[in-house]
């Protein structure tokens, strides 16, 4: 298992995503990377990142309405809630969680690993 953490974690790319100032409380940002399309969100000082495509019929998950203060995105094409912390959803018809990403700020810049 340590080894295959090891191997993946080998395998990832740290992105810049932009400046702190340009992601504030509240904020989010959608990147693509790598072929995905991949939502950051701000929740206070934390950052959480999730993919940009609902688990339950490929909405544009990451472009619905963020709620900063639940930490949630709404699926703009069925309505389904969406832990940005988990990736899990909190409301049907989505049952399936969605890729989450590690994100963080790293000399006054947000970072992503995919
Ligand atoms: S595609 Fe997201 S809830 Fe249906």
């Amino acid at each position: 298992m340590t080894t295959d953490t090891k191997a993946i974690s080998d395998l990832a790319e740290t992105i810049t995503v932009c400046s702190v100032e340009e992601l504030p409380d509240g904020g989010s940002r959608l990147v693509e990377a790598d072929g995905r399309k991949i939502g950051v969100f701000r929740c206070g000082d934390e950052l959480y990142a999730i993919e940009d495509r609902c688990s339950h019929d490929d909405g544009p998950l990451a472009e619905g309405e963020f709620d900063a203060a639940a930490c949630t995105v709404e699926c703009p094409r069925h309505g389904s809630l969406f832990d940005v912390r988990t990736g899990r959803p909190k409301t049907l018809p989505a049952f399936q969680p969605v890729d989450t990403f590690e994100a963080r700020i790293e000399d006054g810049e947000v970072k992503l690993e995919i």
